[in-house]
């Protein structure tokens, strides 16, 4: 099982659930409120600790008592939590509106996140000379990132990009540094100024994009419920997702990243079972609520994978 280093964000996921969307001037009611952690950075940690991988965690909280809870928390998991810094900004927030169809649209406030610093990261320097891969999102600075990446390469890691919330760039210094990169389908598109799109064909079409335009090699692509396309270590493939009645998509991609994390050989030898893998895990969180609740453990996923056979 791999050593992992997460450089990410940690909120606190306030979950209100709407029948939909409100139109512009519109007000609705929320019919559900709770509060959960959250935060992809987080999430993506906890998904790769479940899985039964050593975690370190750089990222930052704010001096109140969400981000002393949040660090008990991880600890908990087992996650080690000394490169959290503490800011003065509020530790994050996200305010999630979940529909009744199961779609999420969030707004966030980045707050400590934000203040993330290279120096913070750089300060962590010790902790990435013992870890085989090294995780990314967008919900902190890039410079933070950017330094982050650099270390990884130094010390051997591999690193894995997510580059969301949805961006039309990413400093290509991240990109240089970045061994695989993890979007949705949405922010795949948006990363070469073209649609979103599922389609088989399609997204074989674009593969050599990536690599002109961002300097990218290996993709691997979350498309919901349509399953997942990989181009990794010159195998293109496409997985298909078990079939599950999903009640909340938030933190579905990052449980995903989280066990690809924790699973993928850094030769890049086992991608096709790794992804099987992530993809249960994946089908797992939507079928219940909230993201880091909701992550499922190693022993979950073996014994869903006994009833799929073509699985793992
Ligand atoms: O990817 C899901 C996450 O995005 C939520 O947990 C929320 O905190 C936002 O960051």
């Amino acid at each position: 099982m791999n050593r992992i280093l997460v450089i990410g964000s940690l909120n606190v996921d306030v979950l209100q659930q709407v029948e939909r969307l409100p139109k512009v001037g519109e007000t609705l009611s929320i019919h559900n409120k709770s509060t959960n952690f959250g935060g992809k950075g987080a999430n993506q940690a906890v998904a790769a600790a479940r899985q039964g991988a050593d975690l370190t965690f750089v990222g930052a909280v704010g001096m109140d008592a969400e981000g002393t809870s949040y660090r008990e928390l991880l600890d908990h998991e087992g996650i080690h939590t000394k490169n959290i810094q503490l800011k003065e900004q509020p530790t994050g927030t996200a305010y999630i509106m979940l529909e009744d169809n199961g779609h999420n649209t969030i707004l966030v406030h980045g707050g400590a996140n934000m203040a993330l610093t290279a120096a913070d990261v750089e300060e962590a320097a010790p902790y990435f000379k013992d870890v085989d891969v090294v995780i990314a999102q967008l919900e902190v600075p890039a410079a933070a990132i950017k330094r982050g990446f650099e270390l990884a390469k130094l010390y051997g890691a591999i690193t894995i990009l997510n580059p969301a919330p949805i961006t039309n760039r990413v400093d290509p210094a991240i990109l240089a540094n970045t061994d695989i990169l993890v979007p949705n389908e949405t922010e795949a598109a948006a990363l070469l100024g073209m649609k979103p799109t599922t389609n088989q064909h399609e997204l074989e079409t674009r593969l050599p994009l990536y690599q002109a335009k961002l300097s990218v090699t290996n993709i691997i692509i979350t498309l919901g419920e349509h399953g997942c396309f990989y181009a990794v270590n010159g195998l293109i493939g496409r997985l298909h997702n078990a079939n599950v009645d999903a009640i909340d998509t938030t933190g579905a991609g990052d449980t995903f990243i989280g066990t690809v994390a924790a699973h993928l050989d850094p030769k890049l030898t086992n991608v096709a079972s790794t992804l099987q893998r992530a993809t249960l895990a994946a089908g797992l969180v939507v079928s219940r609520q909230g993201a880091i609740p909701a992550i499922p453990t190693k022993s979950e996923i073996d014994a869903l994978a006994k009833h799929y056979t073509e699985f793992i």
